[in-house]
């Protein structure tokens, strides 16, 4: 059920959807070199894991159609590589990739056909997270999520909101409160979006609200997307979804992370080893171009936090779910 894809190849550039200005003007962008695609990413054109993993692996296939020599290649990777260091994605398309530069002499088609392979796989891993997560929706139920974790964030059909997705078409009918997620508003301007034009009921909520909700609606579960999956289950997503889990457990609600096995970092033992992006100042003291704060304030913006594994019902990847003791079932992951 994708009705609008985050990312297309077409030969030789790729196409993204400008997700800076969604949900008002629907608007693709032609990416034609590694340098666009290093700027898409790092503008938030294109965001969220497994979709920036995609977007990397074509701005590497790009790179590779337009590098005379090794050297170029490999300095035009390390750019790609240097653009998001949360998203665990990113560096499993990239050594991917990486794999190929072995030859003096550059083949790009090979660098094109594997760019396409893991668009093609991330899309099979969301519809398997899909399948799997909602075993675990019922009918006529509330849930919430938190950011996007949707077609929008992934080469397919998304991780969190997948589940929901899959939800709706074995006939369930539920409700998802989508707080804003500021500073960037990736629930308020992509996640409503996105669920709206898929038939989903949802309903907005500020993200100070969480918690209040949680204690005065019957919602009946909490399913979010990841960046980094750490070997204990720690687990770093969207800044405030820590806040989140500590309010589920607080009010009972069970919290389930979404993540196919190209999220797992299991060289990492901790969520404390997973490197948090800040991001700029005016991601904070600016809306829309227009200050909301003293722009001489100090300003801190972490981009993600981690929540700890003990918070954590259950992840459910493209084999099944894992159920705590995390590290002791981390098994099934081969990443
Ligand atoms: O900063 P973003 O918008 O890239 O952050 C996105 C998230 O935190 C998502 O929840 C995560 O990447 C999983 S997306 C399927």
């Amino acid at each position: 059920m994708i009705w609008a894809e985050t990312i297309k190849w077409c030969g030789d550039y790729a196409k993204l959807i400008d997700q800076r200005k969604l949900p008002h003007e629907e608007v693709y962008l032609d990416i034609r070199t590694a340098e666009d695609m290093y700027a898409a990413i790092k503008n938030m054109t294109i965001r969220g894991a497994p979709a920036i993993g995609v977007a990397a692996g074509y701005g590497i296939a790009l790179a590779a159609l337009n590098s005379k020599n090794k050297k170029s290649l490999e300095e035009k990777i390390a750019l790609i590589e240097s653009t998001r260091p949360t998203a665990h994605n990113l560096f499993y398309a990239v050594n991917r990739m990486r794999k190929l530069v072995e030859k003096d002499t550059v083949d790009a088609s090979a660098f094109v056909a594997e760019a396409i392979k893991i668009h093609e796989e991330d899309k099979r891993l969301s519809d398997l997270l899909g399948e799997n997560g909602s075993k675990l929706i019922k009918d006529n139920s509330l849930y919430m999520t938190i950011c996007n974790a949707g077609a929008l964030a992934t080469g397919g059909i998304g991780t969190a909101l997948a589940v929901f997705y899959k939800a709706k078409e074995e006939g369930k009918d539920i409700t998802v409160f989508v707080p804003e997620t500021r500073p960037i508003l990736q629930g308020a301007r992509l996640t409503t979006w996105e669920l709206k034009k898929n038939g989903i009921k949802s309903v907005l909520i500020v993200d100070s609200a969480i918690s209040h909700i949680l204690k005065t609606e019957n919602v009946s579960g909490i399913f979010t997307g990841a960046d980094r999956i750490a070997r204990n289950g720690d687990t770093a997503n969207k800044i405030g979804t820590y806040s989140l889990s500590l309010s589920a457990k607080e009010n009972s609600v069970p919290f389930y992370v979404v993540a196919p096995s190209t999220t797992f970092d299991l060289t990492l033992k901790g969520g404390k080893d997973i490197p948090i992006e800040e991001r700029s100042k005016e991601e904070v003291t600016e809306f829309m171009g227009l200050p909301t704060a003293p722009i001489d304030i100090a300003v801190k913006n972490p981009a993600f936090d981690v929540t700890p594994h003990k918070l954590i019902s259950g992840i459910v990847t493209e084999k099944g779910i894992i159920y705590p003791p995390f590290e002791a079932n981390m098994g099934v992951i081969q990443c």
